[in-house]
């Protein structure tokens, strides 16, 4: 078993540093000469993929939150509406689904009795249905229209961490192929996000290779009763995938939220001390995001909130306002994810071991949840 868990002490840290791997893995040999994706399976023609005029995502758990990240993407790149829906909610919600809705299906196990669920329904209703989707002639990609395989070798620790990075690699190359497709991406734009992501693996190396403080701070907070989680644009599915972390490895109440909503509600929970995570746009990020977020750590701290803030290198307008930050490389703001929910992995594994827990194993919970 120790060989297996590559001379790390569990499996979910070693898939951690499997990362960097799974990104490039799931990009190789994805685009032909003209630049076009090449699906693993495609059972449908490049005219009916033109036609597609509504998107769902459906999915479970973790690969919900690639998928919340993955919308902000589509939309922007291809201008299809796409809605996220929690596989289970799917068929519940009398979903609008014809022959011209495309349903994307993403499940590490491909496995998940939910999402199969779904997945069939929107076939019922007529819709091209594809998959992303980590484990190789699993029920989900075989009952799919086409396949987009993750490339993220087999994920063993019950929580989600290389599967994730990979799932929301391949939605990034959905999404520009779509785009592409239907000439709404010019061919230099999709040619500079596939150059960016390329090089997101030896990003996530040099995160991986400064963990230290992340690890101090997770051993000091290991007595915490809650931690508070906010993002913003695609750091808002962030902050709730380093939400649900914390609650599958150390059992610690917490929650995640857009932090735009902070003074609509989640605010009335500052109170001297309580910690709580920031994802913060990058400064480039267009609206003036950042000035918004970086003025919501300063309302929290001014409450007495702990701030951890994750920010990007060379962004010096947090500091002021941080009792901790939290450094990322610098990236174009739809491709964030990739790096901003690195250190929130590593606290959760760090603060479930310091708490003496079952990393691998947390309780009540299933790798793959086969019943409805
Ligand atoms: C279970 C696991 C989660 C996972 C979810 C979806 O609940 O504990 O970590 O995110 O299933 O799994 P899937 O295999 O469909 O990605």
């Amino acid at each position: 078993a120790a060989a297996e868990k590559g001379g790390y002490e569990t499996f979910m840290e070693k898939e951690i540093h499997d990362q960097p791997a799974a990104v490039r893995d799931t990009l190789l040999g994805r685009t032909d000469e003209d630049g076009r994706l090449v699906l693993d399976e495609l059972r449908i023609s490049e005219e009916e993929l033109r036609e597609v005029n509504r998107i769902y995502v459906v999915a479970c758990g973790t690969a919900a939150y690639a998928g919340m990240v993955a919308k902000y993407a589509i939309e922007h790149w291809t201008r299809i509406p796409v809605e996220v829906s929690l596989a289970h909610e799917f068929r519940y919600c009398d979903p609008i689904v014809d022959a011209r809705t495309l349903v994307v299906s993403i499940s590490q196990s491909g496995e998940t009795m939910d999402t199969l669920m779904a997945v069939k329904h929107a076939k019922d209703l007529g819709a091209r249905t594809i998959s992303i989707c980590n484990t190789h002639g699993s029920t989900i990609p075989r009952g799919s229209d086409a396949v987009l395989y993750t490339h993220a070798g087999p994920e063993i620790a019950v929580a989600s961490t290389k599967a994730f990075v990979a799932q929301i690699t391949a939605c990034y190359v959905l999404g520009l192929y779509l785009a592409q497709l239907r000439g709404q991406t010019y061919a230099d734009d999709a040619k500079q996000v596939m150059a960016e992501l390329h090089e997101m693996p030896e990003h996530i190396e040099t995160l991986l290779a400064s963990t230290d403080r992340v690890e101090e701070i997770a051993r000091f907070m290991a007595d915490s009763r809650s931690v508070l989680f906010l993002g913003r644009h695609v750091g808002y599915p962030i902050a709730m995938e380093g939400a649900l972390k914390l609650k599958e490895l150390a059992y610690i109440h917490a929650e995640g939220f857009a932090a735009g909503e902070l003074k609509h509600g989640p605010i009335a929970l500052i109170e001297p001390g309580q910690p709580v995570f920031v994802v913060v746009p990058g400064p480039d990020t267009p609206h003036g995001l950042h000035k918004k977020v970086v003025s919501n750590i300063q309302e929290i701290r001014a409450r007495g909130a702990r701030t951890l803030v994750i920010a990007e290198e060379g962004d010096e307008d947090v500091v002021p306002f941080a009792d901790e930050v939290i450094r990322v490389p610098k990236t174009s703001p739809l491709l964030q994810p990739l790096l901003t929910v690195i250190p929130l992995q590593v606290f959760a594994l760090h603060l479930s071991t310091a708490k003496g827990l079952d990393v691998d194993q947390p309780r009540n919970l299933a790798k793959s949840v086969t019943v409805e």
